[in-house]
């Protein structure tokens, strides 16, 4: 039996910005995907066998859970069979833009290849993430990253430094889909020049290292589309938003298309006073992670299992039992 003990770290968008809606019914984004500290917890365990037995244990059931579907798919793909067994400690917001499912699924595509023996090629990997989720793919990388595309093309940012901060899950759940439409965005592939201009400002800032205040205060500052919608139709984000600016977050905005709000602060001391004056609501004290950290964790994680590189910041992760 091999076993391992998971973290799968959820993300926030820094910033998101939608052009136009595409002819396969998916959007055309701009965005950059941060990894932060806080973390499903998925106890997972691999006995080779000759007939294929999955379960996956859970306190709150989630109807049609990535994280069964990634192992399917990945077992098909591996030609591996066995009896496989999850146990998932849910701790993700779920509805809240954090990427909950996505990160169990890409935790899944990580481990088992390394637990059942048979590394895939990357790109079969990459292309696996994709049929999950818009947002699998991110996690098979983590740190700060731009999506292009449907958010599945990704290219790494330089990593920002871990600060601290908080992320209000105001317990609302939002439709992806209905945000999308909210937003009305014309089938076209015209590029949108303003929101196309301000994005380069802020990824030409993030380069050198820098994470702008909000758009609107700044040039080429931190934006997200969905805000304007979405706060609309629930005014009580909108009052949180404001919460956190008054607390002093630089930048605070709306994760995804939301619900859950998040607030950077320069110390942790700050963060905390800010949580504490959120009485009432459910605040996550959170941490920005990067990507050197995230690849890091995993290797810790895996590291029975996998096979001794001698670069040990290879990636990805190749397992010891591949024949
Ligand atoms: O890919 P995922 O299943 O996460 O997407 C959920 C829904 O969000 C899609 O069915 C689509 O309505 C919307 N979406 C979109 N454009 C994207 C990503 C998601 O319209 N780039």
């Amino acid at each position: 039996m091999r076993t391992a003990r998971l973290a799968a770290l959820a993300k926030i968008n820094l910033d998101l910005r939608v052009l136009h809606r595409r002819p396969d019914g998916y959007h055309e984004l701009r965005t950059v995907f941060q990894t932060i500290s806080l973390a499903d917890g998925i106890d997972i365990s691999f006995a080779p066998a000759r007939r294929t037995q999955v379960t996956l244990e859970s306190a709150v059931e989630i109807p049609d859970n990535l994280i069964l579907r990634a192992a399917d798919a990945v077992l098909a793909a591996t030609g591996r069979t066995g009896t496989l067994r999850f146990a998932l400690r849910k701790r993700i917001p779920m509805g809240g833009g954090l990427g909950g499912g996505s990160t169990d699924a890409a935790a899944v595509l990580l481990a088992l290849p390394v637990l059942a023996g048979q590394d895939l090629p990357w790109e079969r990997v990459l292309e696996i993430a994709a049929e999950l989720g818009s947002d699998v793919p991110y996690f098979l990388y983590g740190g700060t990253a731009l999506g292009l595309g449907r958010g599945t093309e990704l290219y790494p940012l330089p990593d920002l430094p871990a600060r601290p901060g908080v992320l209000v899950a105001p317990g609302i759940h939002v439709s992806t889909p209905d945000a999308y439409r909210a937003l009305g965005r014309e089938l076209t592939s015209v590029p949108y020049s303003p929101i196309l201009n301000t994005f380069q400002s802020l990824v030409w800032s993030l380069e050198r290292g820098f994470l702008p205040g909000l758009a609107a205060e700044r040039h080429g500052g931190v934006s997200n589309d969905f805000e304007p919608v979405v706060f609309r139709q629930h005014p009580r984000l909108r009052r949180l938003h404001g919460t956190l600016r008054r607390l002093g977050a630089e930048p605070a905005r709306m994760s995804g298309s939301g619900s859950a709000l998040f607030g950077l602060f320069p110390t942790r001391q700050e963060a905390e006073r800010a949580a504490a004056a959120l009485p009432g609501e459910t605040v996550f004290p959170i941490t920005l992670v990067t990507r050197r950290r995230y690849q890091a964790r995993w290797r810790q994680s895996l590291r029975e299992h996998i096979a001794m590189d001698a670069e040990t910041s290879a990636w990805p992760l190749r397992s010891r039992y591949s024949r």
